[in-house]
């Protein structure tokens, strides 16, 4: 069935979708996936305000995966997109395939042991070394290691970089200027701060340059080399602050030269791909490739399993493929037939956070100016209706993407509509893009 479905994916209609997910990411993927003629219905779960415009929202947990099960039977489901990490490291996508009732049904994962590059960073780490992938030096412990993991501190040099081992919702990377206090963090994080998750603690040699986001999209034997991007972890302005989910994404980026990117897909995209394979662990979906450029040299800081939050709101702009036939090519193993073109434009994303976030922040703030922003789209993030009018419902509210033939007009079209929308504490900002981009 599925080699006829392949067979069919060019001239295919009224394929039906479900995005698993409800962030900005997913609203962009809505976004993208809309543009498909081959689309058929379009379905988010749990989805969001932005997504709700482009089709139907289904308000269930990512984690329900027997819900998930109904849901792609009564809907007649064709394509599943996993977008979020935590459905994905905890097995929707061998849930899903290896149900008998759904095997026609075309799923874009990866599975659990794919994951493991983003669930487990002590496994991604020891299969970069495996497979002579460059990354930071680094040696994993355990809670009953805890004077070996101080001495390994010692033979490391300030600053100091402890990762808990498990998923901990992007906050269980800690990083210490003095020894001292990276012995205090690695006590905390040996005491449970972030529940199973610091287990196993990994220490790492800290890398210093600049940071890049790359992604591919592949069946575990070919892939594409998505658009890459820079993302603004910090919440600060000048890179200050404490780290967020990302405050905004630019894309191109400047210091990607082809040359580069060589480096890029021979040291780090192909031992990669070809290292899932040699341990027979199958993939089919993104890998995001977190990177550190040291003196022109790519060294990976960290896998994620997915696309990220907010770069897919600059990548997927910059996409001229029809989106819905590259992920059904890769569902299929088909990835071997996908040639990616990219659109010779800039975007980028600004994101509009609630006051306070990542610390505590209030929600339920009354959003305007939404419909005043021509210029740019607009994904939602973290925010709920409520009758007519939308609120604010999370610390990343909204990302507002602007698209041009440079970065100035992309960055232009960002701000206009960043400065345009209001909702109280409204906070972005200001910097995006402009250290790779300084104004002329
Ligand atoms: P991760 O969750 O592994 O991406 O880490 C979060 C952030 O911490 C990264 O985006 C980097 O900014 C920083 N980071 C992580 N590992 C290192 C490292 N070895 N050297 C320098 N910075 C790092
Ligand atoms: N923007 C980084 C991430 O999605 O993890």
């Amino acid at each position: 069935m599925i080699a006829t479905f392949v067979a069919n994916i060019y001239k295919m209609s009224g394929v039906n979708v479900l995005i698993i997910g409800s962030g900005g990411r997913e609203h962009a993927l809505a976004w993208k996936l809309s543009q498909s003629p081959k689309l058929g219905k379009l379905f988010a779960l749990p989805g969001n305000p932005g997504t709700a415009r482009l089709g139907e929202n289904i308000p269930l947990s990512v984690l329900d995966f027997e819900g998930i099960r109904t849901v792609v039977l009564e809907k007649n489901i064709n394509l599943v997109v996993i977008g979020p990490e935590e459905p994905l490291v905890k097995g929707l996508y061998n849930f899903l395939t290896g149900d008998l009732g759904l095997r026609n049904v075309l799923v874009v994962g990866p599975g659990r042991e794919g994951a493991m590059l983003e669930g487990s960073k002590n496994f991604a780490k020891a299969f970069m070394q495996r497979h002579g992938i460059p990354t930071a030096r680094y040696r994993a412990f355990t809670r009953d290691e805890y004077s070996e993991a101080k001495k390994f501190l010692g033979t490391l040099s300030s600053p100091y970089v402890l990762k808990a081992d498990g998923l901990a919702a992007g906050k269980g990377v800690v990083i210490q200027a003095s020894y001292e206090d990276a012995c205090a963090s690695l006590g905390e994080f040996f005491s449970g701060k972030f529940g199973d998750a610091g287990n196993v603690v990994v220490i790492e040699e800290y890398l210093r340059g600049v940071e890049l986001s790359v992604f591919v999209l592949t069946d575990g034997k070919s892939y594409v080399i998505l658009p890459e991007a820079k993302d603004y972890k910090r919440v600060g302005a000048g890179d200050t602050g404490p780290n967020t989910g990302g405050m905004g994404a630019v894309s191109p980026v400047p210091f990607a030269t082809p040359e580069f990117m060589k480096k890029v897909e021979e040291t780090i995209v192909k031992p990669t791909i070809s290292g899932l394979a040699s341990e027979g662990i199958p993939y089919c979906g993104f890998i995001f490739f977190g990177l550190m450029n040291v003196v022109g040299n790519p060294f990976v800081v960290e896998y994620n399993a997915r696309l990220g939050d907010p770069e897919t709101q600059v990548v997927l702009p910059r996409i001229k493929n029809d989106m819905l036939e590259l992920l059904m090519l890769c569902a299929a193993g088909k990835m071997n037939e996908a040639e990616l073109v990219v659109a010779p434009q800039f975007a980028a994303t600004v994101i509009l956070a609630s006051g306070g976030y990542p610390g505590s922040y209030e929600k339920g703030k009354a959003i305007s100016g939404l419909e005043a922003s021509a210029n740019a789209i607009i994904f939602h993030a973290g925010t709920t209706s409520s009758g007519s009018m939308t609120l604010t419902a999370g610390g990343r509210v909204l990302a507002c993407t602007g698209t041009g033939e440079s970065m100035e007009d992309a960055l232009a079209s960002s701000y206009c509509a960043a400065n345009a929308i209001t909702f109280e504490s409204k906070y972005f900002r200001s910097d995006i893009g402009m250290d790779v981009y300084p104004k002329s």
